[in-house]
């Protein structure tokens, strides 16, 4: 049995679905903070089963506890998604991301410990090789230079008490899985990527202006170092990356310490490959005005996807034309 903290969220959804398809038996811990009781019915309809579920807050040990008792079968790896992702929020109130990412990490590692459960997936991200003077394509051991704000601090202090737990439990084991740009949806359309509000990223931005919810897209500069000026990111399927976890939930049965691994193509595309990708794919033309650089944004950003082949016998399949179909249908059916 597996542990999904925040599992009705975009990632976390995708890859409960996947578990459940490869045979696993999962659980589910989330508020609805960022999503809601329909990502969880229709997660069962696709499936065809029923999932149990928790509507607790992760820092809740009590409520934490009841999770892990509960089951018939014991829980045996926790994949920890639970936890606040906007940057710009970040920036704005970093206690509220200092203590909610934290705090939940922390008492679910207590929990664990008492319950001794050693196996932890971590959803990390790319956002920790944001300050690198190195170049894309990004190891894994590329010179740590920290972060640029307060969500990418919280992912690198909660990759080193990952790592610091590793070392006073020899028997614990920790893969933390750096994520770069996740867009697409499930291709039946009914599980995919819902922001509240405007949208800071870039997929469900074009998404809402295709559909006509907002008027044009702003493409934050076009002068950078990069082939057509404009940013460069790893955009991989939320479906491909979903596997990724099916595999290192696989990988962390036999593996003990911590390992850091990237999920990623190791292919860049620009935001205008993305713009032109999304009209071919789906025949819908995409407005956009070139505005100033956006704070905090690096040109290029890419993986060395090469670690993850190599431990999890896992690499991304689907193509960008894929992503963007997929990410429109599940815009459509909203
Ligand atoms: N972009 C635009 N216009 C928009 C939105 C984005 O031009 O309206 C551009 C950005 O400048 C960037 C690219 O599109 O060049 C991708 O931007 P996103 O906001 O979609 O993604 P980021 O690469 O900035 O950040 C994402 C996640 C972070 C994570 C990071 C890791 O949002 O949580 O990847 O690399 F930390």
């Amino acid at each position: 049995m597996i542990l999904l903290t925040g599992g009705t969220g975009y990632i976390g959804s995708h890859t409960a679905v996947e578990l459940l398809q490869s045979g696993e038996e999962i659980v589910i811990a989330d508020d609805f903070s960022n999503s809601n009781e329909e990502v969880l019915k229709r997660m069962e309809t696709l499936t065809g089963k029923k999932i149990p579920f928790y509507q607790i807050d992760v820092k809740d040990k009590k409520a934490l506890k009841k999770v892990f008792e509960d089951q018939a079968e014991p829980i045996r790896c926790v994949i920890h998604f639970a936890g606040f992702k906007a940057v710009g929020e970040s920036v704005k109130e970093p206690v509220k991301y200092y203590r909610n990412n934290l705090d939940t990490t922390l008492s679910l590692l207590e929990v664990m410990q008492e319950k001794q459960v050693k196996q932890f997936i971590f959803s990390s991200s790319a956002t920790l090789y944001g300050k690198s003077k190195g170049k894309a394509p990004f190891t894994e051991d590329e010179p740590d230079t920290g972060c640029t704000n307060p969500y990418g601090w919280t992912k690198w202090m909660i990759e080193q008490i990952l790592q610091d737990v590793c070392v006073a439990d020899p028997e614990f084991s920790a893969v933390m899985l750096r994520y770069f740009n996740p867009i697409g949806a499930h291709e039946s359309g009914l599980l995919g990527e819902r922001p509240n509000g405007i949208p800071n990223n870039l997929m469900p931005y074009i998404t809402q202006v295709a559909i006509g919810k907002l008027d044009h897209l702003r493409v934050f500069g076009d002068d950078y170092d990069t082939p057509d000026g404009t940013g460069v990111r790893d955009y991989i399927h939320v479906v491909d990356l979903a596997k990724g976890h099916v595999a290192a939930c696989d990988y962390i049965k036999e593996h003990k310490g911590a390992e850091v691994i990237n999920l990623g193509t190791g292919v860049g595309y620009s935001v205008l490959d993305i713009v032109h990708a999304f009209e071919e794919a789906n025949g819908i033309r995409i407005p956009y005005e070139i505005v100033e650089r956006r704070a905090g944004d690096v040109a290029t950003m890419y993986a060395d996807a090469s670690k993850a082949r190599r431990l999890l016998d896992w690499k991304a399949e689907k193509d960008l034309t894929q992503m963007c179909r997929d990410s429109w249908r599940f815009e459509q059916m909203l």
